[in-house]
């Protein structure tokens, strides 16, 4: 079974996107697909980032947590809010202090709004980022539009919706990607 940590990135005071990273861990485990653990930004309370972890002589132990956390996933899903057209500086903060930590890691993108569209304008901005740290961003989208309406505060979804079909396909690329890497670790020692 895979390891997957959800980040929660909102730390808004009643914020309505951490409804969504509840939905997928209790997808996930519901479904048995995965061990799944919340890395909620909220509770992290990082101060302003100032250096990167490798570079800091004496980190804070929940930043030391954080990055134990991220290497020792087997794939990430990021939750993320759109603050206007952009990411929260929340998730920013976290993301930039690690970088070994990003490397080859599986990230799926899922993005949040209380409009009609669902986030995805924060998609290109936080995949690049990803990408720049050289992590594998997955080509598949999870847009929440209307997220208070969509799931309640436990993250089970509103009776009017169905998400399972559009997380099943978005969590089957994760999945593809976390196999695919695998597979290449052992042919690599293979070369050896
Ligand atoms: C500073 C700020 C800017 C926002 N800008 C947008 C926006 O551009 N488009 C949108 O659909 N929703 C926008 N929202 C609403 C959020 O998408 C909404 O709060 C949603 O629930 C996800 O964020 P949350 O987890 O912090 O609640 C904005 C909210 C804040 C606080």
């Amino acid at each position: 079974m895979f390891n997957i940590s959800i980040i929660s990135s909102s730390v808004r005071i009643n914020r309505n996107s951490h409804r969504v990273a509840l939905y997928f861990k209790n997808f996930l485990e519901g479904n048995k697909l995965a061990a799944v653990e919340i890395l909620d930004l909220k509770k992290y309370n990082f101060p302003l980032f100032d250096e990167r972890l490798r570079y800091q002589k004496s980190p804070l132990a929940s930043v030391l947590d954080f990055a134990a956390r991220i290497k020792s996933s087997d794939g990430i899903i990021i939750v993320t809010p759109e603050y206007n057209g952009g990411y929260p500086a929340s998730i920013k903060n976290a993301t930039d202090l690690l970088y070994d930590e990003w490397y080859h890691k599986p990230v799926a993108i899922s993005t949040v709004s209380d409009g009609k569209f669902g986030g995805t304008q924060v998609l290109t901005s936080l995949q690049f980022s990803l990408w720049k740290m050289r992590a594998w961003t997955i080509p598949a989208m999870f847009p929440v539009p209307n997220a208070a309406d969509a799931f309640d505060e436990n993250g089970h979804p509103a009776e009017n919706q169905d998400p399972r079909k559009r997380t099943t396909n978005f969590i089957n690329e994760l999945f593809w990607c976390i196999e695919a890497k695998s597979r290449m670790e052992n042919f690599k020692q293979n070369l050896k």
